[in-house]
This record gives C-alpha cells, structure tokens and sequence, in this order.
C-alpha cells in the first residue's frame, strides 16, 4: 500500500514538475504580456529600424537581431531609446542601427529575460526596385471589425509576400481607445511581425491626446515638430524617395510643414517620389467636401507640382479613386504630373460618393477609376457618371505597389469576404527615365519648433482664406443643388 501511494505521489510530483518546467520555458520564449509590437522603417531603410512595445509593467527594453538564426545583436547599435508610462501601460522604443543592407533579419523585443514572439524584416539592398502594400482606414470600434479587417491584411501578404514594407495611410482605430488600440494589435499582430511597418497619422488616431501616435511607433521624426498630432518624416526606400505627412497638422496642413515637404523633396535625387497622407486633395467621399481636405487641393497639389511627386497615395474617405495625371488641377499627359490614389477602406465603414462634390469643387474630368465598396455591389465610374457594374460582394480594399527601375505598377484590390478571392479594381502603370532626378536643395531641411511657430497665424489665417473666401462661396451658389441631392439620397 506504501509503496503504491508513493509511487502516485512520485508521478504526480514528476508531472507538476513538468508541468512547471513547460510553462516556464513558454513563458521564456514567448512573454504574452509584451503587446503592441512593430518594426517600423526609421531613417536609413539599409541599417536601421524602430522598434516599440507596451508592457504592463515598468522593465528594461531589450532588441535582440538575429540573422540566418544566428543571434548578431552585437554587432548592431542602439542610437536612441525611449522609455515611459503611457495610459496605464509602459510604452518601450528602442532604435537599432548598424544593421547590414539587403538582409532578411528576425528579432524579438523584451525585458532582457522575456522575450516577445519573433518578428521579421527586411533592409533595402540599394537596387532600383521595392515592392509595397498599403492599405488605409481600418478605423474600427469591435473585435469583430478588426478581425474582418485582418483579413484584408492576409490577403495583402499572400498577394505581395515580399512586400518590403506596408504603408498604413492613417485611422489605424475608430477613437483611439487603450481597447481599440489592443482590438488593432491583436487582429494585426501577425502581419506587423512580418514586415517592416510605414505608419501615417489619420485624424482619429490620437483624438484630442497629444502624443498618442509617436507614443505608439518609433519614427524618425526629428525633422518634424507637429508631432503633438501626428508625425511627419521620409525615407528612401530602392530608387525612390517617400514623404509621411501630418493631415492633422492646422486641420490639415501648415505652411511650415509645406515648406519642410518641398525641401525634402527636393534634396532628393532619387528616381521615383511618392507622398503618403491621410486626408485626400482629390475625393467625393463624406469628408471630401470639407475646407480641411479641399484646402490640399488648394495648397498641396502646389508643392506637389513643384517637387515632382509622382504618386500621392492617401485615404480619409473610404473608397477607391485614381486621378488621371494632375498638374495645376488640370488633367496632363501621363508622366507630366501626378496620380493621386485615394486607398480604399481596409475597414468595413464605406462611404457613397456625394454627385455634387465633383462640379462644386474639383474639376469633373480628373477621375481614371473608382470603386464605392458596398457590400452588394461596387460602382464604377464610366467617365460622365458611375454605376453598378458588379455585383460581386466587395469587402475591405488593399493595393500594391511595385517599382523596377523605370516602372511603377500599382494595382488595387478588394477581399471578397464570403470566398477570401481577392478581385483587381485598377491597376496602372508609370514609367520614366531613370537617372534622370536632380536634387535642386541643398542645407537643412528640418523645421524648428521656432520656424513652426512662426507660420501657426499665416497658416491659420491661409486655410481661413480658403473657407471664408473660396470653399464658402461655392457652398451657398450650389446650395439648392446640394440640398436636392441631399433630399433625394438622404446622405450629406
Ligand atoms: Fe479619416
């Protein structure tokens, strides 16, 4: 009898040991308390990148780089760090450099002991190609939103799985919650430890909570001083040079970060340019008759003519649209101005076009193709009016953008959510010669919080010059069309 109640004690004992043995090599390899993390492009995309992630509790911030499996933690450099409590969390930003170009690298972040589960990128190998997704207001509340907007994501990564990184054009959550930002970093977890992440401010990340979205992503942002509300910087990437603007910036955007966004650009060479931002210059959404984002339309495309930007990619409003080539407003030759792309919703929250925004305030010729995601159906635009054209059931939207040497292919998609298919709603192709880009600005480009303040009033007093002088005139001659249209779709 002994010996049998010793022999069940022995095995329970070797079982709890196990038991203990296995959890605390789970919780060895990967700590579930360290949340929120991204790998973010931060500067040189050949040797250096920005990591950030939330604990629970006050700790040390550790990066560990691990190349071909072999861990090379050593031979890479922190170049700045930063530490806080940030809304009953604690937020950790550690920016790694030294790191080789064109290598495929796996890392994890933690505490020095604890470790988070594995992520992955990429740096740029200095040739003349990149490859990119970008997807645009996911702006979602419920799990559920989060979850169909993951999917979005799944299908962006099995369509481009070397994407070198993914541009998010902004509302990454719908009020910027601690419980929507965990919502976002649970349902996206998998695709931001895949690749490197490019994140731009939209208006509702950080509603009314200065910091909020540098407190969630380490950017190289030390050329930007609108950092309360959104962050702005750039990077080369392959043969092209890319700008993240602040669309929150005075409402929309200020003389100041005009300037800095010129002079980015011009003291870059490269072949192709390409500006991200969150509010569009150019769409017939809900928000797109506001004087917020038509004031892009009045002072960006500017800038945009000046510098050469090729493409403009942004998001705000909620369905697709791509401009024919734009220069001062007016439709050009293709290669003689700009595309603006208008992402559509990775999200589920889809707006209709409102008819009126496009004779009331931007010329009606400028569209090449457009996309209304309605569950159902998804209109097209035939060149004089839209219509439905497809009764495919049209989820969330993503694109994809490829550039090799002197071509650019950009192609937008949307999920089908009932198959998972994905669909191709317009692609389009650029191309130019190569070696052809001039920088035409040299000295510093950056922009002191004393520069910035000095343009606060003349920027104000611009974007209210817009309103009072421009937009509101056109508002109340088209008044009696805009309230037909109202009456007759009951949508404004
Ligand atoms: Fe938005």
């Amino acid at each position: 009898m002994k010996s049998t109640v010793k022999k069940i004690l022995c095995i329970a004992l070797c079982l709890s040991l196990l038991v203990s043995l296995l959890s605390i090599s789970t919780y060895a390899d990967t700590d579930d308390a360290i949340q929120r993390v991204t790998c973010c492009v931060n500067g040189d995309t050949k040797t250096q990148r920005g990591f950030c992630w939330y604990t629970p509790e006050e700790s040390e911030s550790h990066v560990r780089i691990y190349l071909n499996g072999i861990d090379v933690t050593d031979t890479t450099v922190v170049t700045a760090q930063r530490e806080q409590e940030w809304k009953g969390m604690y937020m950790h930003q550690v920016t790694v450099s030294g790191l080789e170009a064109g290598k495929a690298y796996t890392y994890k972040v933690g505490d020095g002991e604890n470790w988070s589960k594995t992520g992955k990128f990429t740096t740029d190998n200095g040739d003349d190609k990149v490859n990119f997704i970008s997807i645009a207001d996911v702006q979602a509340s419920s799990e559920e939103n989060f979850e169909r907007a993951s999917w979005v994501m799944d299908a962006a990564l099995e369509t481009m799985p070397d994407a070198e990184f993914v541009s998010n054009l902004g509302d990454f959550t719908n009020d910027s919650t601690n419980e929507e930002w965990d919502g976002y970093f649970k349902y996206f977890e998998r695709h931001n430890l895949a690749t490197s992440l490019v994140p731009i401010a939209g208006n509702h990340d950080g509603l009314g909570v200065w910091h909020w979205f540098d407190n969630m992503f380490d950017l190289d942002t030390s050329e930007s001083v609108q950092n309360l509300n959104g962050v702005n910087y750039s990077y080369d990437y392959g043969n092209a040079h890319f700008a993240v603007l602040n669309t929150n910036d005075m409402l929309s955007i200020s003389d100041a970060q005009l300037t800095w966004l010129k002079n980015d650009m011009n003291s870059s060479s490269a072949d192709w340019k390409i500006a991200f931002m969150h509010k569009s210059p150019y769409s017939l959404g809900k928000d797109g008759k506001w004087p917020d984002a038509l004031y892009l339309t009045e002072a960006l495309t500017k800038v945009v003519d000046e510098c050469g930007i090729d493409v403009v990619m942004s998001g705000h409003d909620h369905s697709y649209i791509r401009t024919k080539s734009l220069k001062d407003n007016k439709v050009v030759e293709d290669g003689e101005g700009t595309v603006y792309v208008l992402d559509g919703t990775a999200g589920t929250k889809r707006y209709e076009i409102r008819e009126f925004s496009a004779d009331t305030y931007l010329n009606t010729d400028f569209i090449a193709a457009l996309t209304i995601q309605r569950d159902g159906y998804g209109n097209y635009w035939d060149g004089d009016d839209y219509e439905s054209t497809d009764p495919a059931n049209i989820g969330g939207s993503f694109t994809t953008v490829s550039i090799d040497g002197g071509e650019l292919k950009l192609t937008a998609y949307v999920l089908t959510e009932e198959t998972k298919e994905t669909k191709v709603i317009d692609t389009f192709t650029l191309t130019k010669e190569t070696g052809k880009g001039e920088a035409t600005f040299e000295g510093d480009n950056t922009t002191s919080v004393f520069d910035y303040a000095l343009t606060v009033i003349p920027s104000f007093l611009h974007l209210a010059e817009y309103a009072l002088l421009k937009w509101l005139p056109k508002t109340i001659i088209n008044l009696p069309k805009i309230i037909y249209y109202v009456i007759k779709t009951d949508t404004f």
